[in-house]
């Protein structure tokens, strides 16, 4: 088995972890620091997102050396440090590699804006001519707002950048760029890294003629398309061939380094052939992002992706780019409770669940007031905005920034949050979201050897996900309503709890079993382990 099969993986936005240097931004000091904590959760690995040189214009996603570290972040000797005391204390690291597209700063665009047209810098990134009547080269549209195609009037081309317009895309299509990334990932993987998260993995090729993408049902008719999502994305994301460029990797790299990509395509069909073939191993499961709470389609999607891609995913309630899981999933004790109920259904099935930071306290979004609002996408559009759920993490009761930074002002400025949010309170509290997702953790660890067949559904009520994987069982009601479920499908024989929700106030309902079936109190979650 390889490593990461029977990992939990736990993303630290490094910005926002902890600040070692007192200058309000975190760093690799301030991680260094704070690995016990990690561990002491239960997880088995670090996600890193960018730390490499960069102009911040979209916080570290927009590279200008991609073999280096950012001073405000540490050095390379400070990289090096953490990668081993990560080891030490037995977690693997996975780094977060940004191939779609790097910073305007970065040499290469530089050198091509210098040589121009024909240059060999110039073929690495994406430049076309004028539409023929002038304007854009065609109707495509950034994710961050606006067209995607900056004009360069120096040299009379567009070049194409899917996020910011200091975020040029490379040109996929060109050996220099995928020798560059091969010779990338050998870099990092001999300095210890395990792991790579490929940002925004399903966009790396476009369409070579570059056609207008057709509107979408969605949009008025006669309406200008002002949305990314106003567009069908025939031509920009998913072009065949890009599964290909994983391949690759994945032989460069060697069979004992994890890929898991950012593949944010909604349906899993689509998804498919990014995580099989040998491409990547799996990719993040988003198809709750964008849902309300609505339990009988959280399970039908669950449902449906383990289906389609059996062992492909890497599951996850939340990143640096969602507003946190637990204000998704209606805040307070009852989103607290949903989260968790949840988190008992994701770590049973194949694949490998990734906390994001904070989401073992149960925290919900940070309030960021308007004029303090940093992220470009909050700044174009408020409503989007992802500080929210990058506010610094709050460890101690006490202190303007809760210990985030010794120093004057964070990075981003937030409200303070209630003392039951921090790490030093839930440490402390008999029951905390902490407790239980330790308590969870460890009940995943001892039930591991029940982990490894095919999972097998069990009948269960609207909106409760139930499941037995060799002899353990997973049991999450994400209804307000308390359910019964029978577990006793296979052989008979009795069912132990190896985790229960309720094992503390914060648990939502009771969990009892009643000969053969399990009563589970509302938004409630049970792992159930076979005597033997
Ligand atoms: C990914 C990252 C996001 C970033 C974008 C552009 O979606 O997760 O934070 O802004 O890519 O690199």
């Amino acid at each position: 088995m390889s490593w990461w099969e029977t990992a939990v993986g736990y993303e630290v936005y490094l910005r926002s972890f902890a600040d070692g240097d007192g200058d309000g931004v975190g760093d690799f000091a301030g991680l260094i620091g704070k690995l016990g904590h990690i561990a002491s959760i239960g997880v088995d690995a670090v996600w890193v997102t960018p730390f490499y040189p960069s102009p911040q214009a979209d916080f570290g996603y927009d590279v200008a050396d991609y073999r280096g570290v950012d001073p405000v972040y540490g050095s390379l000797d400070d990289f090096d440090a953490f990668v081993s005391e990560a080891h030490r204390l037995g977690l693997k690291v996975v780094l977060d590699i940004v191939p779609n597209h790097s910073s305007s700063e970065h040499p290469f665009f530089k050198a091509a804006l210098r040589d121009g047209p024909g240059s060999t810098y110039w073929d690495r990134y994406v430049w076309r001519d004028a539409a023929p009547g002038g304007g854009p080269p065609n109707n495509w549209l950034s994710i961050f707002g606006g067209p995607a195609w900056t004009y360069m009037p120096e040299h009379g081309k567009y070049y194409m950048h899917l996020f910011l317009p200091a975020q040029p895309d490379f040109n996929w299509a060109s050996p220099e760029v995928r020798e560059e990334f091969v010779d990338i990932l050998r870099f990092w993987a001999a300095r210890g890294a395990d792991g790579f998260r490929v940002d925004v993995a399903h966009s790396l090729l476009e369409h070579p003629d570059y056609p207008d993408n057709p509107l979408s049902a969605k949009l008025r008719p006669g309406a200008a398309p002002r949305h990314f999502g106003h567009l069908e994305h025939l031509y920009d994301l998913d072009q065949p061939g890009v599964p290909e460029i994983f391949r690759e990797w994945r032989r460069a790299v060697g069979p004992d380094v994890y890929l898991v990509g950012e593949v944010y395509l909604g349906e899993p069909e689509k998804v498919r052939k990014y995580v099989t073939g040998g491409a990547l191993h799996q990719s993040f499961f988003f198809g709750l992002n964008a849902l309300e709470w609505d339990p009988p389609e959280i399970v039908r999607r669950i449902r449906r992706a383990v289906e389609v891609v059996p062992a492909g995913w890497g599951w996850v309630q939340g990143s640096h780019d969602e507003h946190r899981a637990v204000t998704r999933h209606g805040g307070g004790p009852k989103g607290v409770q949903r989260s968790l109920a949840l988190w008992t259904a994701m770590m049973g099935l194949p694949g490998t669940p990734f906390l994001y930071q904070g989401e073992e306290l149960g925290l919900e979004n940070g309030a960021v007031a308007a004029e303090n609002v940093l992220d470009p996408v909050g700044l174009r559009e408020p409503s989007e905005g992802r500080d929210p759920c990058r506010t610094p993490m709050p460890w101690t009761i006490s202190g303007e920034t809760h210990g985030f930074t010794d120093g004057a002002s964070p990075w981003l400025l937030s409200r303070r949050r209630p003392d039951h949010e921090t790490v030093e309170f839930q440490e402390a509290a008999a029951d905390s979201p902490l407790k239980s997702m330790r308590a969870l953790l460890a009940a995943r660890r001892e039930t591991v050897s029940g982990r490894v067949g095919p999972v097998r559904w069990l009948d269960a009520p609207e909106g409760v996900v139930a499941y037995a994987r060799d002899g353990v069982a997973h049991l999450a009601n994400l209804t307000d309503e308390p359910v019964e479920v029978e577990v006793e499908v296979e052989a008979a024989g009795a069912w132990a709890p190896a985790y229960a929700t309720n094992g503390g106030r914060l648990g939502g309902g009771a969990v009892r079993q009643v000969d053969g079936a399990v009563r589970l109190g509302e938004r409630s979650g049970v792992i159930l382990m076979k005597a033997p």
